[in-house]
């Protein structure tokens, strides 16, 4: 891979996380001797006024409505995409066969099919492809991750990983395409959520042996923004209820994903507890690490946390860490990865890690329907 230490970077959907992208590029001179640098150089949306709004992004020099112009632009290397899922496919591939690197929202296609066609294009094409999931690179779930690993754990007892909105409680709240199958998938609610909560799971070698899902979809319909009603058909709660094998014990692991989760903005938690030793974090509290440690007496320890970060920046060692700092350290490790210089940290999700996610929604959708039990070959 001819690698130089600059990353020109081209945007292909500029709403919600095309802009925190931007952000992200904006602020990377943050990022402590780091060996790659970022330029934002292109950006294409079908909107007018998000094009406009990354004027005020000084290095952006092609605004564009049609992503063919973009991919074609030689002055671009790593092509980020965040448009709706039943874009993923057609675009994903496009761009890799522009011979760019690919940075991809998940859930990394609409559906398994999707997903496998874009895994094979990824590696028929030999470019490097990485898909999102920024809160892994949290503080929190850093810890999580060494204390699963360290041995303290003792025998595992369960696994929970969870990812929980709640906005959708609100009847009246508009219709928009994560809403509906036809745009979101079938996999509804797993393909908006479900990457974050299986990311840690499967990098650890947590890969399901077997699931029994239990899906809900709460309201039918909401307002289409225009005075009528549109269908909306996605699932809203998904709990995956799974085994996995630590060594040579089975241990239940459950992932949670919900767009009704009570009281909930934005919560992402993980919980491993062991005989031993425990770990248990939430962006609930952001700065809190809950530690179980098991001596003559039972203790959960609390400790604050600040901003020891994957990749160190200049904010002080105690400042707490926010979203757009996991979304910079995400997109720190792909840069660093793509140049060679992960050097054992943590990476963004691989194209199988993606593909094995879509063969668990896909066997989620199954054990549903069915009301059964769905072996898996992760
Ligand atoms: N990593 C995360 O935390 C996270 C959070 C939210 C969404 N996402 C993912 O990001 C992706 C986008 O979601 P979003 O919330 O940013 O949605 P969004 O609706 O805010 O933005 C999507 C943008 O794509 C544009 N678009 C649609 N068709 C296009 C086309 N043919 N060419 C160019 N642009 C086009 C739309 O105009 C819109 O501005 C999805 O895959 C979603 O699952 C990830």
């Amino acid at each position: 891979m001819g690698m130089s230490s600059k990353m020109r970077v081209g945007i292909i959907g500029g709403g919600l996380m095309g802009r925190e992208a931007a952000s992200a590029f904006a602020r990377w001179f943050v990022l402590e001797k780091f060996p790659v640098q970022v330029e934002l150089v292109a950006v294409c949306d079908l909107q007018d006024s998000l094009l406009e709004w990354f004027r005020k992004v000084p290095t952006v020099k092609h605004f564009l409505k049609d992503h063919r112009q973009l991919i074609a632009l030689p002055d671009v290397d790593v092509v980020y995409v965040a448009v709706p899922h039943n874009l993923h496919e057609r675009i994903y591939l496009d761009v890799l066969e522009a011979g760019k690197d690919l940075l991809a929202e998940k859930p990394f296609g609409i559906d398994l099919a999707a997903a496998q066609s874009i895994s094979d294009a990824a590696t028929r094409s030999n470019r490097f492809v990485r898909c999102s999931s920024e809160f892994p690179f949290l503080p929190g779930a850093q810890r999580a991750i060494q204390f699963a690993q360290s041995g303290k754990v003792g025998k595992f007892l369960e696994i929970r990983s969870c990812f929980w909105h709640s906005s959708d409680l609100d009847p009246s709240k508009p219709v928009n395409w994560k809403r509906q199958n036809k745009t979101c998938g079938e996999i509804g609610v797993m393909g908006d959520l479900g990457m974050h909560v299986v990311h840690i799971p499967l990098r650890l070698g947590w890969k399901p042996l077997r699931v029994y899902a239990q899906l809900q979809k709460i309201y039918n319909q909401r307002p289409d923004g225009k005075g009528g009603m549109a269908v909306c058909d996605t699932w809203d709660n998904a709990l995956l209820h799974t085994e996995v094998k630590i060594g040579d014990e089975e241990v239940p692991m459950r992932l949670e994903t919900k767009r009704m989760a009570p009281g909930e903005t934005n919560t992402w938690s993980l919980e491993i507890l062991g005989t031993e030793g425990g770990v248990s974090f939430s962006t609930k509290n952001p700065k809190t690490l809950w530690v179980f440690d098991r001596q003559k007496e039972q203790i959960w320890q609390r400790i604050d946390l600040g901003h020891q970060m994957v990749f160190p920046t200049i904010t002080g060692g105690i400042f707490e860490a926010g979203f757009p700092d996991c979304f910079l350290q995400m997109w720190a490790a792909y840069a660093a990865e793509r140049a060679g210089h992960l050097d054992g940290r943590f990476g963004c999700v691989t194209p199988a890690e993606a593909l094995a996610s879509h063969l668990l929604f896909d066997a989620a959708l199954k054990s549903f329907k069915e009301k059964s039990v769905i072996h898996l070959s992760l």
